[in-house]
């Protein structure tokens, strides 16, 4: 194990920052992910100094030698997680140490080094502090945080590289999906899988982003505003979305997910969702559904809600499923009565608005 040779953040304040006003001007009506705060954190690893030289800097391009490995065999993770301005005026972060443990999780199944869970949220506290200024005063609006590491070394053959960076950027955004937008339709993928037995499918790295895009771009072409993958060997159980977990609620007082396999992301507010359900006196059920069993249950009516959650995302009612079969209708279409109390239970905790008995925001001090 290298020696860990961080000893606290180089705080170097940009020389240019966006202006009050054009900050404002940015932040009125974000959208998700399309504007970036002034400052990134970074840490440069190496085998020999291990994790080194983290700092605070002006948030701009990076100069790569066009032999960096991670433009060759990708080898590159990241998290997602949101700061939230609270009800008091403070500043929480969600769960942090689970995006942490799992960031690492991902790193090993990448055969990346190992980040000090402390270290990363510290990346992302500086970051937070530094950049205050720039939480969007929307609806559902928050700092989006992109924490991630990739393979620094410059070097074409294949084997796990020798230096990496771990960066930190901030993104203020407003919802995921369009405005007005009350349940997603989404898109059974025929043609495409995400994750098999033995993949990446419980990594969070770049590469099942990239291969999930051309299934993406086809729901999109057929209207619909994600796609939903089914496993990869018999292509009839129901996994996840490209980027959320999937819910399914029943009229037995049931709830089901379907179980971390290792061919699906162990989601944040998946386990959470589980939890809060749980509280409300549901039966949690992590279990495997089929897609044949979700049209039947949707025709006949026992399946009365589906959602798809994530940090994103929140918590998404899904409306109607369609596929090159054809479409069935979730409910009446709409978000149903339990998905609306398990969002506001999640979100109440997140904004600091309700007893935070479990633990899980950290404020920001
Ligand atoms: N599944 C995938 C593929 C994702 O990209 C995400 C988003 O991070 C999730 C599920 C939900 O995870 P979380 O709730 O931790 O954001
Ligand atoms: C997240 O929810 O944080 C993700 O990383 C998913 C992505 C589709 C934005």
């Amino acid at each position: 194990m290298v020696r860990d040779q961080h000893d606290g953040f180089n705080i170097q304040p940009s020389t240019n920052p966006t202006s009050a006003e054009a900050r404002t001007a940015k932040i009125a009506d974000p959208g998700f992910g399309n504007i970036f705060t002034d400052h990134m954190a970074v840490i440069n690893y190496s085998q020999d100094k291990g994790w080194h030289d983290a700092r605070i800097v002006a948030r701009g391009p990076l100069s790569l030698d066009p032999a960096t490995a991670v433009l060759h065999y990708a080898q590159e993770i990241f998290e997602g997680m949101k700061a939230y301005r609270l009800a008091d005026g403070s500043i929480g972060l969600f769960r942090p140490q689970e995006n942490a443990a799992r960031f690492n999780l991902s790193a090993d199944r990448m055969a990346m080094p190992q980040i000090d869970e402390n270290l990363f949220i510290e990346a992302i506290e500086q970051l937070v502090k530094i950049d205050m200024d720039w939480f969007p005063n929307v609806d559902g609006g928050s700092l989006y945080l992109r924490p991630f590491m990739f393979a620094s070394e410059v070097f074409l053959g294949v084997r796990p590289a020798k230096e990496y960076m771990f960066i930190v950027i901030a993104s203020p955004v407003g919802a995921y999906f369009k405005k007005g937008a009350d349940a997603v339709t989404i898109w059974a993928s025929e043609n495409y899988s995400r994750a098999a037995k033995g993949g990446t499918g419980a990594a969070k790295c770049g590469g099942n982003y990239a291969a999930s895009l051309i299934a993406q771009a086809e729901a999109a072409k057929n209207g619909c505003d994600q796609v939903v993958f089914f496993d990869a060997a018999e292509h009839e159980w129901v996994e996840e979305l490209g980027g959320m977990n999937l819910f399914f609620i029943f009229d037995d007082g049931s709830i089901l997910t379907p179980p971390l396999s290792g061919t699906i992301l162990p989601g944040i507010t998946r386990k959470s969702i589980l939890q809060l359900a749980k509280d409300q006196g549901l039966r949690v059920r992590e279990e495997r559904y089929s897609r044949q069993q979700w049209e039947d249950d949707s025709n006949s009516g026992k399946l009365l809600e589906c959602f798809a959650c994530g940090t994103a995302a929140v918590v998404s009612a899904v409306g109607k499923v369609k596929s090159s079969r054809g479409e069935f209708t979730i409910g009446n279409g709409s978000t149903g009565q339990m998905t609306v109390k398990l969002r506001q239970l999640l979100v109440d905790i997140q904004r600091g608005n309700s007893d935070d008995s479990y633990g899980w925001v950290k404020k920001i001090t």
